[in-house]
Order: structure tokens, then sequence, then C-alpha cells
């Protein structure tokens, strides 16, 4: 029986994604981190979509998650045919005054995880193919950005590997896709970004479940670059046009007016 396998499953979009794919019809297997309640989520998916669940309990940023997700999966017999590396973290303020120990576990999470878990799970996939990786990357991803200067970085990185895995892979069966969502109101620091960030951070804030449809159903459609919202895709073309020195400015407006509230 084939699997989804979710990492940062137990909220946000990571938890939308899951219930998108449960309600595809797809099995589902939860990722994060341990006490985040994965059972009752596991269970209540299982129950309302009538599809297989099953959760595993890990710190991602630890060097050896990837390998002992894999045994699991591995032990349990579960076949995988689409990988959704979700689970990531981004914070806002001047680099200097992050500890070391901060930025390090960002990277950790956005970077080494999704290398590692896609490291991992190719096998699998190849075996299970035609089958999917998404990764969650974020608009951010396009420009640098003072003040989220490591998250922006990380970003680039997973859209980087992102496309170039995609021109890998293809001949394998293996359809990779990269998520860019914009603002999206999940967690309490990013509705607090959200609500103080002005123009530019409201503009572009789509709903968690409307980001998780899309990007499911654009992966199985087998679509390079996912990025939810009309707003997010016009304001992208517009950025993009737009000469970096004015968007610094406007980023950097962004940043007072959070500083502010
Ligand atoms: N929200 C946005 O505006 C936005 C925009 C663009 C891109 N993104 C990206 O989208 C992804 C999901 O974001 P979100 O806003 O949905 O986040 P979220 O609501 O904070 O959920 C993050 C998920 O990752 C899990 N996680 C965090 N650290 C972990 C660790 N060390 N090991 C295992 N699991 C861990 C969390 O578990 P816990 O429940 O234990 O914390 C949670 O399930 C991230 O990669 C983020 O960078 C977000």
């Amino acid at each position: 029986m084939k699997y989804t396998l979710i990492t940062g499953a137990s909220q946000g979009m990571g938890l939308e994604m899951a219930r998108e794919c449960a309600s595809l019809g797809r099995n589902i297997l939860l990722i994060s981190l341990p006490k985040e309640n994965l059972k009752v989520l596991s269970e209540n998916i299982a129950d309302k979509f009538n599809v297989q669940t099953d959760f595993y309990e890990i710190d991602l940023t630890k060097d050896k998650s990837a390998e002992e997700i894999h045994n699991w999966v591995k032990k349990k017999n579960y076949s995988i045919d689409f990988l959704i590396n979700n689970a990531g973290f981004g914070g806002f303020g001047a680099f200097e005054e992050y500890t070391l120990a901060y930025v390090e576990k960002m990277i950790d999470l956005n970077i080494k995880a999704t290398t590692r878990m896609t490291h991992y799970f190719i096998p699998e996939l190849k075996k299970n193919s035609p089958s999917f990786i998404l990764n969650n990357a974020s608009m951010i991803a396009n420009f640098p950005c003072p003040y989220k200067s490591v998250y922006a970085a990380s970003k680039v990185y997973v859209k980087y590997f992102t496309e170039a895995l995609r021109v890998e892979l293809e001949s394998f069966g293996i359809s990779v896709s990269l998520l860019q969502p914009g603002a999206t109101p999940t967690n309490d620091v990013v509705k607090n970004q959200i609500q103080k960030g002005g123009f530019m951070a409201r503009v572009s804030v789509t709903e968690a479940h409307k980001v998780a449809r899309k990007a499911v159903r654009n992966t199985l459609k087998g679509r390079p670059v996912i990025i939810p919202g009309w707003k997010n895709r016009m304001s992208l073309r517009f950025l993009k046009v737009l000469p970096y020195s004015l968007l610094q400015i406007a980023i950097l407006r962004s940043y007072k007016s959070m500083q502010k509230n």
C-alpha cells in the first residue's frame, strides 16, 4: 500500500496538506516534533477520510533523524510514492541579534533535513514511480531579504535544489515540484508578522488550506513551480522587474512597521 510522507504535519500547511492528500484517498504518514498530538491528528484523518495513517515523532534538526524515519518506514513496510518536505521555520530580525544556535537550527531544519530526507527516500520513490516530491520553499526565495537573511537564503537553497533535482529525476518517473507560498497565517509568529507587516505582508495572504489544495493537486499534475494565490503570482512578476534598490526600500519599510507595532 502506498503512502504520502509529510514532514511538519502537526499544524499549519503540513497538516492541511495531509488532509488534502487524504481527501484524495492517499494514505498518510505524519512526521513532526514529539508531543504535538500527532496520534490524535493521525487517527482523526484516518476516520474522516477512510485512509490508512501512521505517525512518527522526531526532531528533524538532529543529524540522524532522516535515517531514523527511513528505518521506521522500512520496518513498517510502507511504500512511499509522495514525499512532502514541508517542515521549516523562519525568524525575523537583524542577523547579529540572533544566537548562532538559532541560526544553525534554521539551517538544520530548512536545508539539511530537506536534503537528507530527499536523499534517503529517492531509491524508494524510484521503485514506486510514478512518484512525487514537493519541497516547500517560499516567495521569499526570489530575492535577498534583509532582516530575514538566513531564512530567505535557506529557501533559495530549497528552490535551486528542487529545480535541479526535477531535471535529474525526471527520467526515473519522479516529478519534483517547488512550492512558493506567500504569507500564510499559520502559527502565531507568522500571524503577528502579517498583522504588523504593512502592505507588503498583507497583500499576499492566502489561507493554509487553499495553499495546501493548490500545492498537492498541482504536484500530482507534475507542475514544476506552485505559487498559490493570484496576488502572489502578480506581485512576483512585479517584484522581478522592480529594481532591487526599490524592493529593498519596501522591505525596510515593512521591517520598520513591524518594529513600531
Ligand atoms: N507561514 C508562512 O507564511 C510561510 C510562507 C512561506 C513558506 N513557509 C514555509 O512553509 C513551511 C510550513 O510553514 P507553516 O507556516 O505551516 O509552519 P508551522 O505552522 O509553524 O508548522 C511547522 C511544522 O513543522 C514542524 N517542525 C518545526 N520544527 C521541527 C523540527 N525540528 N522537527 C520536526 N518538525 C518540526 C512543526 O512541528 P511543531 O508543531 O512541533 O512546531 C509543524 O508541524 C515551512 O517550511 C515554512 O518555511 C511558510
